[in-house]
Formats: structure tokens, C-alpha cells, sequence
């Protein structure tokens, strides 16, 4: 299929793909070839370290949002894990030690949500330990009003909230649990008081569903501190039903916002950043644009993914894991789980999304809700 491949759809000038100008992220090595415990630096076959570990400790959400857990899946008979296929804090922890011991820098909770995840704090408690690492949580702040004390005090440092509009009846539709906005705009805010900064807001755009959202969300949080991101409908999974059609082109909510509220490109923070920042020109703060299906990011890409049951992914769009669990459960040393990860690192090849053609949108990839966002 043709172009769903990179062609620098928006102004040059903004530059990801000249990374190599790009500083390192705080706190990190700049262009050291170690990782903090002064191991070699893990590379894959595309040259690419790992720094980035994202954990999902559920595969269960209360939301059945139509783009990731469509109710005709996951309605009541579907199998969830049980609890004792989940990992516990304590494997958890053991697993982020050793990929710390890679070079990872960042650890970002997901699921599923990851607040259903029972004493979920304990975890951040756990893994706080390591005040090196960024460590943040994406949710759908279902709960964050509940808990956004605790994570704070145990340790998270910031949160990523999901929410695709302001606008009751569209945002009901898509969480399709009639799921009220005004919850989760309480939950952003208690965040906020907190300090769980700064906070992010992630916004799907899906082309006929919520497209006509993306002004009046930008306009309520512009000005607050809070950083909007735009993401293109992707073909995660194989349930969403996706097609070419539903995705809104980054490009095209560029234009969009500039029109209302004009914006100008930003330095990315940090080499490989997912979204592309811009920032509003009256000095009210910056939107993102994560422009998976139209400019895809595989070339930068350092994350790796760590399923609620111990599976490790080098892709969002992986058809298959390494199982870590029955390692870890079968008494395997450190040095061995430290070699079973860098093997399965040093051997990936994956740049799904440069790749995507029509075909491979068809593959049965695994469930964003079960691999974490
Ligand atoms: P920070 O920079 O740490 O705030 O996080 P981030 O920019 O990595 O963003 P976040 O984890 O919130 O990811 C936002 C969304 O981008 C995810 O929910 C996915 O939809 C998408 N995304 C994140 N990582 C990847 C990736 O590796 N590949 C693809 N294709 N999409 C991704
Ligand atoms: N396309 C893009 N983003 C998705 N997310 C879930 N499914 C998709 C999809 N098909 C996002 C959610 C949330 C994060 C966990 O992943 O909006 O922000
Ligand atoms: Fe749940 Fe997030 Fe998936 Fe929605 S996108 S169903 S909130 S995991
Ligand atoms: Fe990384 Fe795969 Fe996403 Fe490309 S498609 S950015 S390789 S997770």
C-alpha cells in the first residue's frame, strides 16, 4: 500500500529524523556506549539501545474502548489472565534490576489499566528504588482521582492520561462503558495538585468518531500545563477493525490547530521521542503529534514491552513474545534472565511501522490492551 510509508509529510524544519543533532535525555550518558550499572551498551541489529521499558500489570480495563477493547471480544466470557499467571511486584522488580542492568532509563506502567492492578502503589514503591529511572504510568484515570495521592507519595513521578474528548456523548460511545468525562477531568486534576507533572493527555483521533473534538480539546488545555498529544489511529491488534480511511494524518491536525490557534515546531526533548512537539505561538504551552501510521518512528525506536504474564515484546506490533515467567519460575540465575533479555534484543529487526502495507495491518498481532500501550 502505498503511501502509508514516511514522506515527510510535515515541514522538515522540525527535524526528528536529524536525531543525531539531538541531546541524549536528561539524567542519561550522553552518547556513552554503558548503561548505568557499567555494562556494554545493549544494541539490536539496527543499532538501536534499549531504554525504554514499558510494563503492563493487567490485562483487564473497565473502559471497552472501541479502538483497543471491543466489547464483541472482550465481552463476558473472555479469558483474562488469572492471577497466578501475572507476574507478582516481587518478579516485577527482579525483572526491572536486570534491564537496568541493559541501560534502560525509563519505566512506564500500562495495561490493560494499570489501576485495577491491586496495590499497585506497592510496586511504584518497589521500583522508586531506583531514582535514576523516569518512572511513569499511562491510565485512564477511571481512578486517578483515588489514587493519585498514593502513587505520588510512593514514588511515581508523573502521569499520562487517556481521554479522547470533552464532549460527553462522543467520549461515552468510545469508552463504550459510559464512562462521564467529568470523572476523568477530576482525575486530571487531582493529579495535577499532586504533582504528578507534568501530565500528559493522550487523544486517539478517529476520522468520523471524535475528529471534530480536537479544537475544543486543545482549547481547554492550552494554558494549563498540561501537554496534549494527538495520536493516529493505529492498526495495534487485529480486533479494532482499522482501516487507512479512520486515521486522521498528523499533518492534517497541524494544519487544523494552526488555523484556530497558531503553532510552530519544537525540539524534540530527547532522541527517538515519540510525539512530535509544537508549541503555541502566544506562549501558552505545546501540543504532541504521534504520527505512527503517517510518519512512522521505528528508526529511534528503544522500547521494549513486558507483558502482565512475563512475555517480552520488541514491538507494539509483535505476533509473538519471549516468555520470561517460566525463566524466572524455573530458578534461572540473574546472569541468565540478563542473557535471555539481551539475546532476544540484540537479535531484533523490528520497524513494523515503516513496513505497513495493507497486508500486514491483516496479521494477527497481539492486543495492544494485553502487550500495554
Ligand atoms: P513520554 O515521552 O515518556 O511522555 O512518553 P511517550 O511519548 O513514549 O508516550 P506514551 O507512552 O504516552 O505513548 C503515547 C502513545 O504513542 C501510545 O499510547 C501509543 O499509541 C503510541 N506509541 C508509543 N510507543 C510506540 C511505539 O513504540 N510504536 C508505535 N507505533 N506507537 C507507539
Ligand atoms: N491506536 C492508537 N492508540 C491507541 N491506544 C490504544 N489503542 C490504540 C490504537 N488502536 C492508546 C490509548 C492510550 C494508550 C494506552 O494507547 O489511547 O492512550
Ligand atoms: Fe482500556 Fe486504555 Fe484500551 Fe481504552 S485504550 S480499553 S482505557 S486499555
Ligand atoms: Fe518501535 Fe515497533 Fe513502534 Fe516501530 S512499530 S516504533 S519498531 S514499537
Amino acid at each position: 500500500m502505498h503511501g502509508m510509508t514516511r514522506a515527510h509529510p510535515l515541514p522538515l524544519c522540525h527535524g526528528r529524523y536529524n536525531a543525531d543533532s539531538i541531546p541524549a535525555p536528561a539524567g542519561a550518558l550522553p552518547h556513552a556506549m554503558i548503561s548505568f550499572s557499567g555494562q556494554p551498551l545493549l544494541l539490536d541489529t539496527l543499532g538501536r539501545p534499549l531504554r525504554d521499558l514499558r510494563i503492563s500489570v493487567t490485562d483487564r480495563c473497565n473502559f471497552r474502548c472501541t479502538y483497543c477493547m471491543p466489547k464483541e471480544i472482550y465481552g463476558k466470557d473472555f479469558q483474562f489472565l488469572e492471577r497466578e499467571q501475572l507476574l507478582s511486584f516481587g518478579e516485577i522488580h527482579r525483572l526491572v534490576r536486570i534491564f537496568r542492568d541493559h541501560g534502560i532509563e525509563k519505566v512506564r506502567i500500562t495495561g490493560g489499566e494499570p489501576l485495577l492492578r491491586r496495590k499497585l502503589e506497592k510496586l511504584i514503591e518497589m521500583l522508586a528504588f531506583y531514582d535514576d529511572l523516569d518512572l511513569t504510568l499511562t491510565t485512564n484515570a477511571s481512578l486517578l482521582k483515588l489514587k493519585a495521592r498514593a502513587l505520588k507519595d510512593a514514588g511515581l513521578r508523573r502521569v499520562t492520561v487517556s481521554l479522547d474528548s470533552l464532549d460527553n456523548a462522543t467520549f461515552m460511545a468510545m469508552n463504550d462503558v459510559d464512562f462521564p468525562v467529568d470523572k476523568v477531568l477530576e482525575g486530571i486534576e487531582e493529579a495535577d495538585r499532586v504533582g504528578l507533572t507534568p501530565l500528559k493527555i493522550n487523544m486517539v483521533v478517529k476520522r468520523g468518531v471524535n475528529d471534530h473534538s480536537v479544537i475544543e480539546m486543545a482549547r481547554y488545555f492550552k494554558g494549563t500545563g498540561h501537554i496534549l498529544r494527538f495520536i493516529e489511529f493505529m492498526d495495534v491488534g487485529s480486533t479494532n477493525g482499522w482501516s487507512l480511511q479512520h486515521v486522521v494524518p498528523s499533518r492534517e491536525l497541524v494544519a487544523h490547530i494552526n488555523a484556530e490557534f497558531p503553532i510552530e515546531p519544537a525540539d524534540p526533548n530527547y532522541r527517538g521521542e515519540v510525539a512530535e512537539r509544537w508549541r503555541y505561538q502566544d506562549g501558552t504551552g505545546e501540543v504532541g503529534f504521534i504520527s505512527s501510521v503517517t510518519q512512522a518512528f521505528c528508526k529511534d525506536c528503544t522500547r521494549a514491552r513486558l507483558s502482565a504474564e512475563g512475555q517480552i515484546f520488541t514491538c507494539l506490533f509483535a505476533t509473538r513474545g519471549t516468555d520470561l515467567r517460566s525463566l524466572i519460575r524455573g530458578d534461572a540465575s540473574d546472569d541468565e534472565l540478563s542473557a535471555a533479555i539481551g539475546r532476544v534484543w540484540s537479535s531484533r529487526t523490528d520497524r513494523y511501522s515503516e513496513i505497513r502495507t495493507e497486508a500486514t495491518a491483516k496479521l494477527r498481532k497481539v492486543e495492544m490492551s494485553y502487550i500495554g500501550g
